[in-house]
């Protein structure tokens, strides 16, 4: 039977550190609030001339994913790109990237699904591969969030959360007879009723794409949130989406070694870990060092349990997360 391995992962973050006391400079918060409401510590954002895109961020993420999992860009038969602040409005950045890694043929695909994109990117990439459209898939998730944040007080609900950054997973098939290897089970959830809950108004197509002077007043450019109320739908919808994961596989909670959730507050993991029971080192959290990265927190992370040793061969992880749209979902996944 055909299953999906993880070959390589890598992670790229620019060099810019923000901290908590350079927000305060920009806008009325204070580090003791941040780390208190969020668990955030500082976050690495792109230089401030800008000129940096995620194909970019995503580019040397996926350079150093490649080289550990063996692959020359001829490799890949398929990009899959998670991100909610692509390079341009369009094309997507998949395209950006096939071009950035010299492929002028690979198909490349952008998901627009916020902090569920790895998720997202992951059940997409295991289809294609058990399926046998495919053999080799990057999948990518990247942000550059702070070109697109309000850095005055009024937006500082959600400025003071987004970090930029990358993260690339190289993932390849295996035919084996193992049925408790590489993806077991994913779950993905989608509920647009609470769209306006986390979104950018415009520039869209639903009223005036245009941005106007009148747009641009209204702020309506920049990113508005119902913080307690996506809050709220985490705290539920986590744990539910991870139990659903184990029972499809038929894997008991026991057996999960880590945990890796998105990383949008500190507080909702830490509510998740109290929900199902879990200590704390059964759940992995970075959030201190890096912000909200979207589609780029949860192989982020995982990049980082890697390295530390924390996951390998025969572990167990689950990938989770609820972001806006609102999406959620889960992985499942044997190394
Ligand atoms: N600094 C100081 N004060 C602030 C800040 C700030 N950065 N932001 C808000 N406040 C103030 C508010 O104005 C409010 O003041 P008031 O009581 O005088 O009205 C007070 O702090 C409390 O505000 P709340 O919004 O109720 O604070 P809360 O404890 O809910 O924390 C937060 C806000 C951190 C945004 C939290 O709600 C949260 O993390 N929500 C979930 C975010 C999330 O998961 N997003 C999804 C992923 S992102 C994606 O998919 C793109």
């Amino acid at each position: 039977m055909k299953k999906t391995i993880i070959k390589g992962t890598g992670r790229y973050l620019p060099s810019r550190l923000v901290t908590n006391e350079d927000l305060s400079r920009w806008m009325d918060t204070s580090n003791e609030w941040i780390i208190q409401r969020t668990g955030i510590e500082q976050r690495y954002w792109i230089p401030e001339e800008g000129g940096v895109g995620v194909s970019d961020l995503g580019l040397e993420a996926s350079k150093i994913a490649m080289s550990r999992a063996g692959w020359e860009p001829g490799d890949i038969d398929l990009i899959i790109f998670a991100t909610l602040s692509p390079d341009l409005f369009f094309p997507g950045s998949g395209c950006l990237l096939a071009h950035k890694l010299g492929l002028t043929t690979t198909p490349a695909l952008d998901i627009r699904q916020q902090c569920t994109g790895f998720l997202y990117g992951m059940a997409t990439a295991d289809a294609y591969i058990r399926s046998s459209l495919a053999k080799r898939i990057l999948l990518v998730g990247a942000e550059v969030h702070s070109t697109g944040l309000d850095i005055s007080t009024q937006g500082r609900d959600v400025t003071v959360i987004f970090g930029d950054g990358a993260a690339a997973v190289c993932l390849e098939h295996v035919e084996t007879d193992d049925k408790k290897a590489g993806v077991l089970a994913s779950c993905l959830h989608a509920d647009g009723s609470l769209a306006e809950s986390l979104m950018v108004y415009a520039p869209a197509s639903r009223e005036n794409p245009r941005i106007d002077e009148k747009m641009l007043e209204e702020r309506k450019h920049f990113p508005t949130m119902d913080g307690r109320n996506i809050f709220k739908h985490a705290v539920r919808r986590l744990p539910e989406v991870a139990g659903e994961a184990l029972k499809k596989a038929g894997v008991p909670l026991e057996s999960v070694d880590l945990f890796i959730p998105h990383q949008a507050n500190l507080r909702i993991n830490q509510a998740f870990a109290k929900s199902l029971d879990l200590p704390e080192s059964k759940v992995y959290n970075n959030i201190q060092r890096y912000g909200n990265t979207t589609a780029a927190s949860i192989p982020l992370a995982l990049d980082e349990a890697i390295e530390k040793g924390l996951v390998g061969s025969g572990s167990t992880v689950m990938f989770l997360g609820l972001g806006a749209g609102v999406t959620w979902g889960s992985v499942l996944y044997r190394f």
